[in-house]
């Protein structure tokens, strides 16, 4: 430990009473090159740590609380969570487990295919949407079948062919790759089966939290499950003919390879006038100086009665800005990259996760909450997604603009009307930035801040 280091902030009776002074803080770092995990690291202002692309053991040491861990430790799980190890000073109370990775998901493995899913089960608080993660090699199909739950599919890899029916009677198929998506009223049956080289991979999304991957309707089970007379009845065939039927369900298995879209439509079946399928690309992503938002609800996709979603993409050091979604739990999937999010759940109640590819959120409905791009290394693309018929935000920075500026300044600035003006002078007329850059880093923000300090320092 550096006994040295500790013993000059102990030295510093204002920091332990009082938020230190910039130019506190700035003398007892300055020339120090340490990690920001050191005993004797000081940052007032809880910046984030992108512990594992640095190489970084998170250590339980903050502004000159904590100690060394002496017991077992799993270290990659640490690096992992580093907001869990050394929380930010701000984070207050207790508040459920808002994380899950399809990591630790059970993973079925089947003939050309795999699937593993994250429902209220894996994580207690995703109890209004259940997603299911699946891989399709090439000519591999899941299997004709329904469910009770609404299905909202993205395609993270490759390109599959599905296939449905509507409630008027309508056949519907189409083929979709990367970025695409499907909706799957409740109740519709359909069937999805990998195309391309190396066929597919999905993420599944279901209205309901309880949902399984292993209790849907499957076309080979109901039949296993039918006296044979009744088949022979139901499908006018002599009941020898049905005697070599799947005994049990197929589920994911090896399929023969499709010909095209045209080749394999039924043509002595109606034609859906429904659009099922969604293409991303073609929205109108909401421009932030820091990235962009493309919103798919049922606005723009008609048939996506009880799913919405926002598909981010979040630039260098760049954040989605402080906001909070009032109509329903946001449950997000992480394409890419690293973030950093803090929860606020009211009652002083907030609490920091990190979350990486692969990983799964959970923010309740009306918690305040930001996703910062921790990752210096990835790109972050995250998939924001609602059990609601729109995407509906609240801004913070917008409603700070749309209040009276007095009301404003009483409430966060009573005694400090320096910094009250600079305040509303950058809130004033609103943002619509729902991505913000990086402000401290960027060239034109430099001389401004630094006379901002200056003057912050000289109060
Ligand atoms: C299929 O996978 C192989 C092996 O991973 C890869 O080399 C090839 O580029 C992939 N093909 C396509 C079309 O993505
Ligand atoms: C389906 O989508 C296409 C464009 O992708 C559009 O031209 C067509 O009008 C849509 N049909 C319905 C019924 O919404
Ligand atoms: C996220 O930030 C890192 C660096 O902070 C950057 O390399 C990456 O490209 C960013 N993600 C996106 C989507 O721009």
């Amino acid at each position: 430990m550096h006994i040295t280091a500790l013993a000059s902030l102990l030295a510093l009776p204002a920091l332990s009473l009082a938020a230190p002074t910039v130019k506190q803080v700035k003398q007892h770092t300055l020339g120090v090159k340490h990690s920001p995990y050191a005993p004797d690291h000081y940052d007032p202002y809880d910046r984030k740590v992108d512990s594992q692309a640095e190489g970084l053991h998170p250590e339980p040491f903050r502004n000159g609380k904590g100690t060394t861990v002496l017991g077992p430790r799993n270290r990659m799980r640490e690096q992992q969570d580093p907001d869990m190890v050394r929380p930010p000073s701000t984070d207050h109370g207790a508040m459920p487990a808002m994380r899950w990775s399809f990591a630790d998901s059970h993973t079925r493995i089947e003939e050309g295919g795999w699937t593993r899913q994250t429902t209220v089960r894996e994580l207690p608080s995703s109890n209004q949407i259940a997603g299911v993660n699946m891989r399709l090699d090439k000519g591999v199909i899941r299997e004709l079948h329904w469910h009770k739950e609404a299905e909202w599919a993205y395609v993270l890899s490759g390109e599959v062919r599905v296939t449905a029916l509507d409630s008027d009677g309508g056949s519907f198929i189409d083929d979709l790759k990367e970025g695409d998506l499907w909706y799957f009223p409740s109740g519709h049956p359909h069937s999805l089966q990998g195309l391309g080289e190396n066929g597919t991979e999905f993420l599944l999304v279901f209205d309901s939290g309880g949902f399984s991957e292993e209790s849907t309707f499957i076309l080979t089970d109901w039949l296993a499950h039918t006296p044979k007379a009744v088949l022979s009845e139901n499908f006018r065939l002599p009941p020898e003919l049905l005697e070599h039927i799947p005994l049990s369900e197929k589920y994911i298995f090896q399929g023969s390879i499709p010909g095209s879209i045209d080749e394999e439509k039924p043509r002595a079946f109606k034609q859906s006038k429904l659009n099922f399928t969604f293409n991303m690309l073609d929205v109108e992503p909401r421009v932030g100086s820091g990235g962009e938002a493309k919103i798919v609800d049922s606005t723009n996709f008609p048939i996506s009665k009880t799913i919405a979603a926002g598909h981010l993409s979040i630039n260098p050091g760049a954040m989605r800005e402080m906001h909070w979604h009032p109509n329903a739990d946001e449950w997000s999937f992480f394409i890419r990259g690293r973030a950093r999010v803090t929860i606020f759940a009211a009652e002083g109640t907030a609490r920091t996760f990190d979350y990486q590819a692969g990983d799964v959120g959970v923010i309740p409905a009306n918690m305040g909450h930001f996703i910062e791009n921790l990752s210096n290394d990835e790109p972050l693309e995250v998939l924001e997604i609602f059990r609601a018929d729109r995407f509906m935000d609240f801004s913070l920075f917008d409603w700070m603009a749309a209040t009276p500026q007095r009301l404003v300044r009483d409430h966060i600035f009573a005694n400090h009307p320096k910094a009250a003006k600079e305040f509303l002078k950058r809130v004033e007329g609103g943002g619509k930035d729902v991505i913000k850059k990086q402000y401290y880093k960027s060239p034109e923000a430099g001389k401004e801040l630094e006379d901002l300090r200056e003057e912050a320092e000289e109060l």
